[in-house]
């Protein structure tokens, strides 16, 4: 569906088709088995448009890319994340720029913008470069390997080297198991039909609580070290923590900084790992589908000549060693973001 200016009339929301579901719990059973691959059915099998009954609200998921685009950049300030959904993760990710609302959030964005340009990426592709050739060398011929696993190492440490410049070997391990229990949180939380208050003394919330903790403790003791006069290696925080407000000329306060670490750690990690897999896996099966063509081609060409087997394109593929088994979220190349619209959507009535 394309969305052109000016906007389409709003239609009624009961037209919009619906994800199924069942009474009380919505999409909840379908989400909780498996959120990524569910949405991507619903989105191929209702169209760019689909009601899913999920949550006290519900939600409406817009797979179009003009959609995106209208919802995200021509009309972001009628698409508010609001309090609502902010109130689940804020005490962890505090008020970074993935889960701001404006004016904060044009603040946030005007400060890290300069830190992201062309010019400032491109320094950081040597860095990226030798983190890949790395895990790279560590592959041996004909290893069987988890791609998910394997790019999630790379960008893992893609982020701790142009961010941190390897300032944190001896705390990796505890950055590590905090971002594992922090990720392990959302993904529930996100899912939970009802809120749990993180100061309950529940197993899950001291986990939780925790890992915030020992997270804070890692990246403030850097920050510290950098403000107190320590090394400045001109990587991505020292970046953060020199930029400024253009228009103010006011800096991140340290808690800012902490958020936005948080959140380039958690935006950055995953989504490009599950992008690089997915990727990796769409190669491997266009390989295999050419090799098998290769192969039926030869069996033909061999049988005609009554000369067996000749296998050439099968030994090719052999040789080329190194196997990528499957990620157990090939689906996912991003999570799913919820706003809460304050004005129709056009076309959705939403
Ligand atoms: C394939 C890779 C990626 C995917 C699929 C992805 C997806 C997304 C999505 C869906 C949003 C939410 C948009 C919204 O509702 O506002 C988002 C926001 C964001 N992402 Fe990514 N992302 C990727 C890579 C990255 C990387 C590499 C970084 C940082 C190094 C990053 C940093 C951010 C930040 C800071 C935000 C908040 C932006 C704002 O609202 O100002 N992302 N991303």
């Amino acid at each position: 569906m394309t969305i052109a200016a000016p906007s389409p009339p709003a239609r009624p929301a009961s037209e919009i088709p619906v994800a199924p579901s069942i009474p009380l719990l919505g999409s909840l059973p379908w989400m909780a088995v498996d959120a990524a691959g569910f949405l991507e059915r619903v989105a191929i099998e209702k169209g760019p448009i689909a009601r899913i009954p999920f949550g006290a609200a519900g939600m409406v998921m817009l797979t179009h890319p003009d959609d995106a685009r209208y919802v995200l950049h021509e009309a972001a300030r009628k698409y508010l994340r609001g309090e609502k959904s902010r109130e689940t993760v804020q005490p962890v990710f505090g008020n970074g720029p993935a889960i701001s609302d404006p004016p904060f959030w044009l603040r946030q964005r005007r400060i890290m913008q300069p830190s992201f340009s062309r010019a400032r990426i491109a320094t950081m592709t040597a860095a990226m470069n030798a983190v890949a050739e790395r895990h790279l060398a560590r592959l041996t011929d004909g290893q069987e390997l988890n791609a998910h696993d394997l790019m999630l190492g790379i960008t893992r440490d893609v982020i701790v080297e142009t961010m941190f410049s390897q300032q944190l070997p001896s705390d990796i391990a505890t950055l590590d198991s905090a971002l594992a229990e922090i990720d392990r949180y959302i993904k529930i939380r996100m899912l939970l039909p009802f809120r749990v208050p993180l100061s309950w003394p529940l197993p899950f919330n001291v986990r939780i609580r925790e890992a915030t903790a020992a997270f804070d403790r890692v990246v403030y003791g850097i920050i510290d070290r950098r403000e107190q006069g320590g090394e400045r290696p001109g990587d991505l925080l020292d970046a953060l923590l020199d930029a400024r407000d253009e228009e103010t000329g006011e800096r991140m306060s340290r808690k800012e900084l902490r958020d936005e670490v948080l959140h380039i750690f958690f935006a950055g990690h995953e989504t490009t790992a599950n992008a690089l897999t997915r990727a990796g896996a769409a190669r491997a099966a266009g390989e295999a589908r050419r090799a098998a063509a290769e192969r039926s081609a030869t069996a033909r060409h061999d049988r005609a000549r009554a000369v067996g087997p000749g296998a050439g394109a099968l030994r090719g593929a052999e040789r080329r060693g190194r196997t990528l088994t499957g990620s157990p979220r090939l689906h996912a190349h991003g999570r799913w973001r919820s706003r809460t619209v304050t004005a129709p959507h056009p076309g959705s009535g939403a």
